[in-house]
């Protein structure tokens, strides 16, 4: 298999453990077991006790996908397989779909994944921007980008790294192109219950009998550690031919992880509060941060998710994150990793640490922009 390097990963697998801020994170911030173990019911606790170290269901433990499938209304457990993250379902999700002869359409930019398997199978892909101004989707240029061997739309809202969500009317007609062109709507939903100033969607899968929710642990779940993904779908034949695939990558998911997975999910409306608390107190800190700072940086509001795409107004972004995590160790990930033109980068807000990055990148870009910088 021929695929092009994972741009942001290689440049996460550089700096992200080497930082004192990772202010581009995805993800949110994560429990801590002891605390995580506290939310267990009796039932989990027991489980995660009396736990047995062996190799675990192929499709993920019973309990787990029915947990999994309450989140999807109309859907069973028999609905649901859980993966090694999302990405391995990504991964195999894609080649389940796909072949060389085939047409993806993916929204753009994109956690590189989404399109990049699609490009390493030989299918060709077309990539449908979101409108820079506010991030929002053309979905007429969806429409018009179908071909007679488009398999595949792919989307992910809310959307990393804008921010952007859509609106429940631009959804349902991305469902109606893909079932109107015999395609599958595959929707990286992996930031939902992440929603501020936007309505929460319907998931794809309890909306389309052939389309595919993605969804992880890692965001609002808040646990990236455990590498618990899954996909939900009501289509038969794609669940088998990624049951096939998932033989030749990870055969199962970890034993202690899917229990951890259980007790979060049993235990959601506390896990997503907590989350969103986090999210909602740093969201005060960059509105006013973006107030204080217009001549330097702009933003588009996010609508939903942990991360946002704001611009450097002025210089350059590579060369700015570069200065900037080599003198306070914060992290940015400036839009080149995504392929994307132009000065955005993106900025994280799941952590609970961002307040203090944001104050070092704020001194730092004061003190960048007063010595001979444009
Ligand atoms: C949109 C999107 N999809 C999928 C993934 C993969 O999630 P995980 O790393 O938890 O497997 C990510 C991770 O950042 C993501 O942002």
């Amino acid at each position: 298999m021929q695929i092009a390097d994972f741009r942001l990963e290689r440049y996460f697998a550089k700096w992200e453990f080497a930082v004192r801020h990772v202010l581009c994170a995805s993800d949110c911030e994560p429990w801590a077991m002891h605390d995580l173990l506290a939310l267990a019911d009796d039932d989990a606790r027991g489980r995660w006790d009396s736990l047995r170290l062996g190799y675990t269901e192929s499709l993920g433990l019973p309990a787990l996908r029915d947990e999994i499938a309450s989140l999807y209304p109309g859907l069973s457990a028999d609905d649901v397989m859980t993966f090694t993250g999302a990405e391995e379902a990504v991964f195999l999700t894609m080649h389940a779909l796909l072949s060389a002869s085939d047409h993806a359409v993916v929204v753009w930019p994109a956690y590189q994944s989404l399109h990049e398997v699609a490009r390493s199978i030989g299918a060709s892909v077309t990539l449908i921007p979101l409108d820079p101004h506010d991030w929002s989707l053309d979905v007429d240029a969806v429409a018009a980008a179908m071909r007679p061997n488009t398999r595949v739309i792919v989307i992910n809202f809310p959307h990393n790294p804008t921010g952007a969500q859509i609106a429940k009317a631009d959804f349902a007609r991305l469902i109606a192109i893909a079932e109107l062109h015999g395609a599958h709507l595959f929707s990286d939903e992996v930031y939902r219950f992440l929603e501020h100033s936007s309505e929460r969607l319907p998931t794809a899968a309890e909306s389309s009998t052939s389309a595919i929710s993605l969804g992880v642990m890692s965001k609002p779940f808040a646990l990236a550690g455990i590498r618990i993904g899954w996909i939900a779908t009501r289509d038969r034949a794609v669940r088998e031919r990624v049951a096939g695939l998932k033989d030749y990558t990870t055969i199962c998911s970890s034993a202690p992880s899917e229990i951890l997975a259980l007790i979060a999910l049993r235990a959601r409306t506390k896990v997503l509060d907590r989350t969103s608390a986090i999210v909602r107190t740093n969201l005060g800190v960059l509105d006013e941060f973006f107030a204080r700072n217009e001549d330097t940086f702009t933003w588009v509001r996010p609508l939903a998710g942990s991360t946002s795409f704001p611009s450097l107004a002025r210089g350059d972004i590579d060369a700015f994150a570069e200065a900037l995590v080599e003198t306070e160790g914060v992290l940015l990930l400036p839009a080149s990793q995504f392929g994307y033109p132009g000065n955005h980068f993106r900025l994280g807000y799941g952590r609970c640490d961002m307040a203090a990055a944001v104050t070092r990148l704020e001194e730092f870009a004061r003190h960048y922009f007063s010595i001979a910088q444009p």
